[in-house]
């Protein structure tokens, strides 16, 4: 009796551990094939990405409104600086224009191409790392950075680790923004509101080619954006600890100022920091 009853908890013990082991093999295949979905829908957004003034602001105004705000929010240059998920390469750009010691990390080949390209032209010297936001190169980086990275991370926790181990006495500078208008209340939510029918009857660049496949959005806890408060909560609840929140009014008056009355009235959405670190 004993001996059947110890063989069927072996047996029902084998039998677990293989299915998890299955289970294990299959999330590691999946989770595979979303960041490689994830490297080709960016890979073939390349194209179009910098078309969106959001994504790509030229205006000198709104440049040297986010220069400004790299630099309030980080160590001195000549510090060192890992841009995660550097796309195009709007900030690794402007932080390398003001003599910081960039490495840009993305997962898509596609977008890193343009942001060397961009390098080129201007003559900066910036170090390109294709690797996934989880797997940083090693380093003793004085800052991390990202833009509109977080978002679209199946893992943002695991990341968040991964950063702190590459740059374990420097600082932390998350760069979000609040989309749409669920975050709004008052006259700010109204605001939100007419943005968004403005946005329906204007023409205006499409900013991307395509949108996430379901697959890919169900993978990822923030696919709708993340909130102020979810950031500040994650970063706290990572090893970089403490957390402080900016909003970085500075871009958003840039950003309207000069393009007539209908767009001061209407405004822009809150663009805002998480910092942390020392
Ligand atoms: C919305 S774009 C932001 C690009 C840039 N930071 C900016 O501010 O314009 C998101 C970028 O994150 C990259 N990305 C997405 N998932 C990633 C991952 N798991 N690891 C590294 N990069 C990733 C994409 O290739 C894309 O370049």
């Amino acid at each position: 009796m004993t001996r059947v009853s110890l063989w069927s908890m072996d047996a029902s013990a084998d039998g677990e551990l293989d299915l998890r082991a299955r289970r294990a093999a299959s999330d590691a295949a999946s989770s595979v094939s979303v960041a490689s979905e994830i490297r080709d829908f960016w890979d073939a957004d390349a194209a179009v990405y910098d078309t969106s003034p959001s994504h790509y602001p030229r205006r000198p105004q709104e440049q040297a409104a986010w220069a400004g705000a790299l630099r309030r929010l980080l160590p001195e240059p000549p510090a060192t600086v890992m841009d995660v998920g550097a796309g195009t390469g709007f900030l690794s750009l402007l932080l390398a224009a003001q003599g910081y010691a960039v490495t840009a990390v993305d997962l898509s080949p596609g977008m890193l191409a343009r942001l060397q390209a961009k390098a080129a032209d201007r003559d900066l010297s910036i170090e390109v790392v294709e690797a996934e936001a989880v797997t940083p190169p090693p380093g003793d980086f004085d800052a991390v950075v990202e833009r509109h990275l977080l978002w679209t991370l199946p893992d943002p926790a695991q990341a968040l680790t991964a950063w702190r181990e590459a740059a374990p006495k420097g600082r932390l500078v998350v760069v979000e923004g609040s989309w749409g208008s669920t975050w709004a209340t008052g006259t700010e939510g109204w605001r939100a509101k007419a943005r968004g029918l403005a946005g329906r009857v204007r023409v205006s660049e499409p900013g991307h080619h395509d949108h996430y496949s379901d697959r890919v959005q169900a993978a990822l806890p923030h696919a709708q954006g993340m909130s102020p408060d979810e950031a500040v909560s994650l970063v706290q609840a990572s090893p970089w600890g403490q957390a402080r929140l900016e909003r970085l009014r500075d871009v958003e008056w840039a950003l309207v100022e000069g393009r007539g009355i209908v767009d001061e009235l209407l405004g822009t959405h809150p663009r805002w920091a998480v910092v942390a670190g020392s």
